[in-house]
């Protein structure tokens, strides 16, 4: 294998000696155990795991009466038995909610309060079972616009600003002991960053906990850069905050600009000249998928304040981004390829992690 010099093939996990997690998000194939391909680089590399959909508002309480809790509880075991640390994903979103969650009663106009309620009842069934189990939550993703205004979404047009608070205060009743972070993407750009920061700081002058700042990380190939994601970890570490890398990949397929981040909304079908990478990733795009991965992970290396680095997928095969935001691509954005083996990017990130770890950074 290659990334394996003489002897095993590096395990990152061991390289990084607990500088931060490292974990990968899985989907319900792999949680359901059918994909030993996956789990096996999950063991061998990774500390942390997250739901790609297992924990959503669709998949565990599709009715309001109706719990469905045979995935997220395999989930959970999973992460126990392996001794990963289990991530919570996500309690108040707008999207992967079920259309009941936002109607008023019979036909009524929305109240809030019975918002507000059904938002209660969500978080204290969800996050009270996996009470000392899951060990951190993404309460929020997503309230606001690349330009730091409010997101309209349904709970804001309801609820206002403060649905915000009243999800972490939730949570925190239903788990006094659970890590509550605040997730989004695009926290690179300095209106959005602002924003959240200024969000964390009410919670906590309020004090209401929130323990952390997930930037999801859908990044490309040459954006954003360094020069552009450095400031955003060094002014949460300003706030006494952590900062993680939450959904991290390298889209190195053609994307149109207004679909820079990660709007799971936005969707546009397969057409022949988006999908130029077919039949693999050729050898140049290979080689700068890997600088890019080595640059950025050399770069979370230098900061203490970054936590955790979670990839949104273990290969190539279940990326997220091979339906989206074109549906139905071959895409090439992690460190495994389609068949489980470490492609040039894997060895970038050993290179980079074992020559932070050799100057002490
Ligand atoms: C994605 C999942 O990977 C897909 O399987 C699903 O169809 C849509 O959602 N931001 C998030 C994640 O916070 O929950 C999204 O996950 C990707 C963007």
């Amino acid at each position: 294998m290659k990334g394996a010099g003489t002897g095993p093939q590096a395990s990152l996990r061991e390289i990084l000696q607990g500088r931060f997690l490292l974990g990968a998000a899985l989907n319900d194939a792999q949680i359901a155990g059918q994909d030993p391909v996956a789990l096996e680089i999950v063991r061998r590399h990774f500390s942390t795991i997250s739901p790609e959909n297992a924990l959503k508002w669709d998949a565990v309480h599709p009715e309001p009466d109706r719990f469905e809790w045979a995935a997220a509880d395999r989930y959970v075991a999973l992460g126990v038995k392996n001794h990963l640390a289990v991530i919570g994903h996500v309690l108040v979103w707008h999207e992967q909610t079920p259309s009941w969650v936002f109607a008023g009663a019979a036909g009524a106009t929305l109240d809030p309060e019975l918002l507000l309620a059904r938002m209660r009842t969500h978080i204290r069934a969800v996050v009270g079972r996996y009470r000392g189990l899951v060990q951190a939550w993404d309460v929020v993703n997503e309230a606001f616009e690349d330009d730091g205004t409010w997101r309209k979404t349904p709970w804001y047009r309801a609820l206002g600003e403060e649905y915000v608070a009243r999800a972490f205060e939730f949570a925190h009743e239903a788990d006094p002991d659970a890590q509550l972070y605040y997730n989004d993407y695009n926290l690179w750009k300095t209106p959005k960053r602002e924003a959240a920061i200024r969000l964390v700081t009410s919670l906590r002058q309020r004090g209401i906990r929130i323990d952390g700042v997930g930037e999801q990380a859908h990044w490309l190939l040459d954006g954003p850069g360094i020069e552009e994601i450095e400031p955003m970890i060094v002014d949460f570490a300003k706030t006494g905050t952590r900062i993680m890398m939450t959904e991290l990949d390298v889209d190195p397929l053609p994307r149109p600009d207004e679909l820079i981040g990660a709007d799971v909304s936005k969707r546009v079908d397969l057409k022949p000249e988006l999908d130029p990478c077919a039949d693999g990733l050729p050898d140049d795009l290979q080689q700068r998928l890997a600088r890019r991965y080595r640059d950025v992970f050399s770069m979370f290396a230098r900061h203490r304040a970054v936590s955790r680095v979670t990839f949104w997928g273990v290969t190539d095969a279940d990326t997220w981004l091979n339906q989206w935001p074109v549906r139905g691509r071959t895409n090439h954005p992690l460190l495994w390829d389609r068949q489980g083996q470490p492609k040039p990017a894997f060895d970038a990130v050993v290179e980079a992690l074992r020559r932070a770890a050799s100057n002490g950074a």
